[in-house]
Parts: structure tokens; sequence; C-alpha cells
């Protein structure tokens, strides 16, 4: 199971394999982020992730287009409930907008 760190916090988890960096962030005990239950629309969940990107899911199409509508998007960028972790470990870096600092 790979072990998902959350960051400013630094709080980490182990989540199934599949799971999305969403539910590894919510099962960190971060509040939710977004405003679409997880569908890819609002770009509310967009984290720049830090370690085990190789490991994460395809960015898929839709991803891709809500991504290039987020202002301050990087190589780093990925949708919380879009990316489903593999098996490596992952760091993910909430962004200032969307944790609520
Ligand atoms: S929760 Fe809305 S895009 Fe991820």
């Amino acid at each position: 199971m790979p072990l998902v760190t959350v960051n400013p916090s630094g709080k980490s988890v182990s989540v199934a394999e599949g799971a999305t960096i969403l539910e590894a962030i919510l099962a960190a005990g971060e509040k939710s982020l977004g405003k679409c239950d997880g569908k890819g629309q609002c770009g509310g969940c967009h984290v720049f992730i830090h370690d085990g990107r190789k490991s994460l899911s395809r960015i898929q199409r839709e991803e891709n287009e809500r991504l290039d509508s987020i202002v301050g998007v990087g190589s780093k960028s990925r949708l919380a409930c879009q990316a489903k972790l593999g098996a490596e470990n992952a760091t993910v870096e909430l962004l200032g907008f969307s944790s609520g600092i």
C-alpha cells in the first residue's frame, strides 16, 4: 500500500493502490478540496505532486483540459480527484487557495 504524505501539514497515510490522491488527502484528515464531488470539473483539488508522480495514473484528456484552465499550473500539477495511486509512495502539496491557509 503506497504511503501518501500531505504537505504542508506533513500528515501521512497508507491507502490502497488505485485510490485517488483526493481519497488519500481526506484519509489523512484534511478537509475536502473542490466542489464537484471528485468529477474533475471544478479544478478546486489542484495539488502539486512532488514525489511519486511516475507511478500515478496518466493524465486523461478531461483532467488535462481542466488543468489548462487553472492559473498556477506547473509540471507537478494534478487534480487530486483524478490521479490514482500506483505502487509508489507519493508526496502531495496542498496549495494555499485550496487548503484554507
Ligand atoms: S474535486 Fe472538482 S476537480 Fe477534483
